[in-house]
């Protein structure tokens, strides 16, 4: 197994996309010194202490982003780093405390535990489509974006998007530490993320898959990129592996407006009752397309936005947040 004897750390374990890279870390071989921001909510740790080989190589720790610090044992001994917790959902009320603080000094908290242990030899940052795509640059389905696109603070700001904020800002903190202080970093930037969920609790990205599927009159005129959360965690262990990787990865397997999710959904379950209608009465927002030329070259073969929608019904239905 690649990961045997290795120890490496993930930041936010108990997250949707975090607990399926300790899964496949587990399974690799590796020791996982996570951290959970409660260790007393079963909610948060039963999942993950319940993963194969958790038992003899799953170490939780109590760490907060927004705490100085926290993170200087989590990382103690690693190897690698995967910093993936950061806050994620869009009702706040106060962006900068709920949303830009933990994700900037989150990542600068995280970074400056990583600089004070020198085994560590890669930092794997979840970034995210939202740090790359929303620069006001158009979006056509002839458009292809790669990872040479940065979202500009200033359009996010003016456009209000506060999560897509946050991931922009706490990106750009992260190159300039990293370049700072000579830390080797690599960033996966996936779109929306689908599939099994391992945790209990519904995370953003699953609730838009349940959103169409639990009785709602209208689907949102929106397009955007969706991948599995396997091939996202799979991303993460590979940026970690390869020893060439490097810069950032976008992660997209195809770029689909919620109408063609209604449709493929719609084949797959026909009696299931589905929204009928755009939200609004505007053209529908276009696709694009986004190069999967860097993460193919890293070792990904996507899985099909169909399994991946599939994949996510099944569990949402599995634990009871839909019932037909
Ligand atoms: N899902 C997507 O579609 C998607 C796409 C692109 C990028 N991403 C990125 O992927 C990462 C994980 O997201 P996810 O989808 O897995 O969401 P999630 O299930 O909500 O996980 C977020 C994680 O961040 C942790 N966290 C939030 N605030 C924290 C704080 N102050 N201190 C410590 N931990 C904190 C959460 O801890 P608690 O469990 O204690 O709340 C949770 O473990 C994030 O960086 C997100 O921006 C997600």
């Amino acid at each position: 197994m690649s990961g045997s004897g290795k120890v490496v750390c993930v930041t936010g374990a108990s997250g949707y996309i975090a607990s399926w890279l300790v899964k496949l870390l587990l399974q690799r071989g590796y020791t996982v010194r996570a951290s959970v921001r409660d260790l007393a909510d079963p909610k948060k740790i039963e999942h993950l202490r319940a993963l194969e080989g958790a038992n003899e190589r799953l170490h939780l720790f109590k760490a907060n982003l927004l705490e100085e610090h926290s993170f200087d044992s989590v990382v103690e001994g690693c190897e690698g780093v995967f910093h993936t917790a950061s806050p994620f959902y869009h009702n706040v009320t106060d962006p900068q405390a709920e949303l830009i603080d933990p994700a900037v000094k989150g990542t600068l908290n995280v970074f400056s535990s990583c600089v004070k242990t020198p085994c560590i030899k890669r930092v794997v940052v979840t970034s995210s489509m939202a740090a790359v795509a929303y620069n006001g640059r158009p979006r056509t389905p002839d458009v292809v974006v790669d990872e040479t696109w940065f979202s500009s603070a200033e359009f996010c700001k003016q456009a209000k998007m506060w999560y897509v904020l946050s991931k922009t800002l706490a990106e750009e903190a992260a190159w300039k530490f990293s370049k700072d202080n000579s830390i080797d970093m690599v960033t996966i930037n996936p779109a929306m993320v689908i599939g099994p969920l391992l945790q209990p609790t519904l995370n953003t990205s699953a609730a838009a898959i349940l959103n169409l599927i639990n009785g709602s009159s209208t689907y949102p005129n929106a397009s955007f990129g969706w991948v599995n959360v396997k091939d996202v965690a799979k991303a993460h262990i590979l940026a970690f592996e390869v020893p060439s990787a490097s810069g950032r990865y976008c992660l997209v397997e195809r770029v689909a407006h919620y109408a063609e999710l209604v449709k493929i959904l719609h084949d797959q379950y026909p009696a299931l009752k589905l929204p009928e209608m755009c939200a609004d009465d505007e053209p529908f927002v276009p696709i694009y397309q986004v190069s999967k030329e860097k993460t193919k070259s890293l070792g990904i073969d996507y899985i099909p936005v169909e399994t991946s929608i599939m994949e996510t019904v099944e569990s949402l239905r599995e634990k009871g947040f839909v019932s037909f």
